[in-house]
């Protein structure tokens, strides 16, 4: 049921994303990020609604980010947000990535799936090249997770 999205999720990602980020749980996404970055995203259906989404935002070389992992509140803890970040690291690993990292309230949720927790300071500076735009850029609490591939 995971898929790459296509324009006609974005509406849905855009809501899903921006639902948690009132909550303080993840960083606001724009619509108009959503659409450029959407070939990053993937997204899990059910009964043909957008029920969660992921991305796999690429840096350089060695280095890609999971972004964006979020499942609708009355779909959660089905094994969806299992398959999403699963089908993001599948991805990485079909780009020849040699890691994935992710910045997230939620270290415990990657540490099952093997990312171990990092000093923040170990991500090279144009990890935070969009920084400028959070409102918590000077006191980012986030934690920083990182998966071998
Ligand atoms: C975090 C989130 C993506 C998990 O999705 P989910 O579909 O509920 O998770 P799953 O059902 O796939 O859980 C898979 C496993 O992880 C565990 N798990 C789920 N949420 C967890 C959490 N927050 N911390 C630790 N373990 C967690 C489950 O118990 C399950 O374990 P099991 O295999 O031993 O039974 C979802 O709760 C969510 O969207 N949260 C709000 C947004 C968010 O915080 N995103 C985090 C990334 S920025």
């Amino acid at each position: 049921m995971v898929r790459p999205a296509t324009m006609c999720d974005a509406d849905a990602v855009h809501q899903l994303v921006n639902y948690y980020a009132e909550q303080g749980l993840m960083l606001h996404r724009s619509l108009e990020s959503i659409y450029e970055s959407l070939r990053d995203f993937l997204v899990c259906c059910r009964d043909g609604r957008v029920v969660g989404c992921v991305a796999l935002r690429l840096y350089w070389r060695d280095l890609a980010e999971i972004r964006s992992l979020a499942v609708s509140r009355e779909h959660r803890g089905r094994g969806i947000g299992r398959e999403l970040l699963l089908g993001a690291v599948q991805e990485a690993r079909n780009l020849c990535l040699p890691r994935v990292f992710a910045l997230t309230y939620e270290p415990a949720f990657f540490e099952k799936f093997g990312f171990r927790t990092v000093d923040k300071d170990a991500l090279p500076p144009k990890v935070w090249r969009d920084c400028i735009h959070c409102p918590k850029a000077d006191a980012c609490d986030e934690v920083a997770v990182i998966l071998e591939l």
